[in-house]
């Protein structure tokens, strides 16, 4: 056996792509820190997800995931990214439903979303909520879908680029108004929270897991959560159709992925590892303070989430085109 174990920790040392070098890999996976690409600025709902669940992955599997932002293009600079890195579990993209977005809104995108990674799972479906700068006239969401019809492009309205969450929000919310806004893009929307607070801008949506604490804490208004059932963190927030807005319905999933090629062992052993931060009580906790909840555990393995990510790029396909919005 040991002439074995030498042999495959020689082939394995040369990269031979032999079937046992292959298990002998996963089976010493991982053996260094792992790189964990978040498309978006630090700070912002991605980056907190991101944070959480790889702190916990980090003690699974015994080496560091390190967090590494890459922003910019709303998300497909650094999803770009990782479908050129290496195939070998040492690199993952932790992206949200712009993952699949971005196939609509990119006529020129440099990667297939659906086909350039391999699914690992899925994370976690946060709400999002229509927030506003202190100050501004509107009282309730009907208030501000008058205020917007009446001031169209002398509204500011903040977001992490075309193809971000924030954005698709805000394309859902100038379609249901139908008047435009000036939109204003960042990196993420951790810095567009830094201007709305400031009042450098008027409106955003983001997601709960960056919005919960600016409200609670007075910093923000807020007119509505875009679920069709209201936040437990959030009670008395009104979901988009309480107020009238039929069709304003999202909530931003998150998946984890490699890139294409990547041993399926490799891809088994990242999702273990990520089924047991989901099932972290403190992960479980922070989430639900921030208004979201780990996956459900049916909806957890990589097939599901290679079909679910389909099924999203199809299912936005029709709304983006008839939105007529594109990124390029
Ligand atoms: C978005 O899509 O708006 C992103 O979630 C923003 C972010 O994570 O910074």
């Amino acid at each position: 056996m040991r002439i074995l174990s030498a042999a495959l920790a020689f082939a394995a040392a040369l990269g031979l792509s032999t079937g046992t070098a292959t298990v002998a890999s996963a089976q010493a996976y991982p053996s260094r820190p792992i790189t964990m690409v978040v498309p978006f600025a630090a700070g912002g709902p991605t980056d907190t997800v991101a944070r959480l669940v790889a702190e916990s992955m980090s003690k699974s599997l015994g080496q560091q995931v390190i967090v590494e932002n890459v922003g910019g293009a709303g998300g497909t600079r650094g999803a770009g990214q990782v479908a050129k890195a290496a195939p070998d579990g040492y690199t993952l993209l932790l992206h949200h439903i712009g993952h699949a977005t971005a196939a609509s809104l990119y006529r020129k995108l440099p990667y297939n979303p659906a086909t350039d990674f391999e699914a690992v799972g899925l994370v976690t479906a946060v709400p999002m909520t229509l927030i506003a700068k202190n100050g501004l006239a509107p009282k309730t969401m009907g208030e501000v879908v008058e205020f917007v019809k009446a001031n169209k492009d002398k509204v500011t309205y903040g977001n992490a680029g075309v193809g971000s969450a924030s954005h698709l929000c805000g394309m859902l919310l100038m379609s249901s108004v139908g008047a435009q806004m000036t939109t204003v893009p960042y990196q993420g929307t951790g810095p567009a929270m830094n201007d709305l607070v400031g009042g450098q801008i008027d409106l955003m949506c983001d997601q709960t897991t960056n919005t919960t604490g600016q409200i609670k804490g007075g910093k923000v208004k807020v007119y509505g959560v875009t679920t069709k059932e209201r936040v437990k963190s959030l009670p008395d927030v009104l979901t988009m159709q309480e107020s009238g807005l039929k069709d304003f319905e999202v909530a931003v999933w998150h998946g984890v992925y490699v890139p294409k090629g990547t041993p399926k062992d490799i891809v088994e052993k990242l999702n273990a590892a990520l089924n047991t931060a989901l099932d972290d009580p403190k992960v479980i906790a922070r989430f639900a303070d921030l208004g979201t909840e780990p996956e459900s555990k049916d909806r957890r393995s990589p097939a599901f989430h290679k079909d679910f990510v389909v099924a999203e790029i199809a299912k936005w396909k029709p709304i983006i085109q008839s939105a007529g919005v594109y990124a390029d």
